[in-house]
């Protein structure tokens, strides 16, 4: 989920970097959005390094120049509908002003009226000014218009006194962010182990035997585990994707090297996925040179690889095992099948051979397949909500089985 956090100018501008951190680690893309008040007080740089996204600090490509290209022009629309949420964090009595009014005149301000995203605000402020009817009265405009307030703590202010004024607690802040986004945190204490991508086997030193996996199921499980507070193994064959920055990753290639991370890995696991597409086969003996090129063409003799998940299976103690299967025909019968033969616990089948689903595309249409019960056909929806519903339904195995 992506999230616009505005830091407006008030001392309690350099506790936005620590939100930032903590923001990431819900899952969430933070996109930094600074007043020019806000970079008196902490640098653009600071939000750069940890976000790694471009800071935006002005409605134009230059001060008080039209905008360079059409980008620059109509970037606070593009963000506008990017978001999920919109936090302003610290909020300073001018921004709130600003905000209630529907005045405009810079970039977050002209991001808020643009979004149809949820808005969150954690004032921050002299008390005198936090307690001044102008004030009082531009945050209940807010209020009054959906707007969530978390609001300051009472103690010790920068400016000498004490009274409310002073930033929410981060935690305060998250949950108000969990609760707007929904988020759930029905996984702490959970170690999830989730494979990801293609395995390779190697033909000679340069050809390899690999498959169509792009990755982006495993990586999208990975991301909702640990949005919903799971410690996050991620064991990925080769990908084109960042790994979230919150989950302990570990690359391999081959089926052999993904077998042993997860033998390894699995004992602090609670819950193993295997998204992973792994190989069936590899070649029975792999050249120690290049194959050179044959009139006659090449057979290759392939021979199977290990069967991870069985082997899990097999001593399994109190782990939730889920395989997923991908089908080009009989899906039903050979994932319950598979549910069986492996000793899973729940089996995410698709048909591969629908455009809309399995290999490269961002949505994906599944059947969950669960021991005992009619199995759940889930309709057309991306990676990142069939995520959730496997681990929702992962959660529901775990209460089961305690
Ligand atoms: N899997 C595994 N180890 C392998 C192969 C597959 O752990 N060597 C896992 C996959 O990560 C996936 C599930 O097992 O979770 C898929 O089962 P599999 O029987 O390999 O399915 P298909 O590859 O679709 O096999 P089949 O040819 O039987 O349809």
């Amino acid at each position: 989920m992506r999230i616009a956090l505005g830091v407006t100018g008030g001392v309690a501008a350099y506790k936005a970097a620590e939100l930032v951190r903590r923001l990431q680690q819900e899952g969430l893309d933070v996109q930094v959005v600074m007043t020019r008040a806000a970079r008196e007080f902490i640098t653009p740089l600071t939000f750069a390094a940890l976000t790694g996204q471009r800071v935006i600090t002005e409605m134009f490509s230059e001060e008080g120049r039209a905008p360079a290209n059409i980008e620059s022009a109509i970037e606070h629309i593009a963000v506008a509908q990017r978001i999920d949420l919109l936090l302003v964090a610290p909020a300073t009595a001018d921004v709130l002003a600003r905000m209630a009014h529907g005045v405009a005149d810079d970039f977050l301000t002209t991001l808020y009226l643009a979004t149809r995203a949820p808005v969150i605000v954690a004032p921050a402020m002299n008390v005198n000014m936090w307690e001044h009817p102008a004030t009082q009265h531009n945050v209940a405009t807010l209020r009054a218009r959906g707007v969530h307030v978390v609001a300051p703590e009472e103690g010790y202010l920068a400016c000498g006194m004490s009274g409310p004024g002073r930033l929410a607690g981060l935690e305060a802040i998250l949950d108000a962010v969990r609760q707007v986004l929904g988020l759930k945190r029905d996984l702490v204490g959970e170690t999830v182990l989730v494979t990801a991508g293609p395995t390779c086997e190697d033909l000679d030193p340069v050809r390899v035997l690999t498959n169509r996996s792009s990755g982006k199921m495993g990586f999208a499980l990975a991301e909702a585990a640990l949005r919903r507070g799971a410690r996050v193994i991620l064991i990925s064959g080769p990908t084109h994707l960042l790994p979230p920055p919150n989950a302990e990753f570990l690359p391999v290639r081959t089926t052999e090297e993904m077998r042993r991370a997860v033998l390894e890995q699995a004992r602090a696991a609670t819950v193993v996925i295997m998204a992973a597409a792994v190989a069936d086969f590899r070649p029975a003996a792999p050249q120690p040179t290049k194959i050179k090129r044959a009139s006659g063409g090449l057979t290759v003799a392939l021979e199977p690889t290990p069967d991870i998940l069985a082997e899990l299976a097999r001593d399994r103690g109190n782990r939730i095992l889920v395989g997923f299967a991908a089908e080009t025909e009989h899906l039903a019968e050979n994932a319950r099948a598979k549910l069986e033969a492996k000793g899973l616990d729940l089996v995410v089948a698709n048909d591969v051979t629908r455009a809309d689903a399995g290999f490269d595309v961002d949505t994906n249409v599944v059947t969950l397949f669960v021991r005992g019960a009619a199995p759940v056909e889930l309709p057309r929806m991306t990676k990142r909500e069939v995520a959730d519903r496997v681990l929702d339904e992962v959660v529901r195995l775990r209460h089961l089985s305690r």
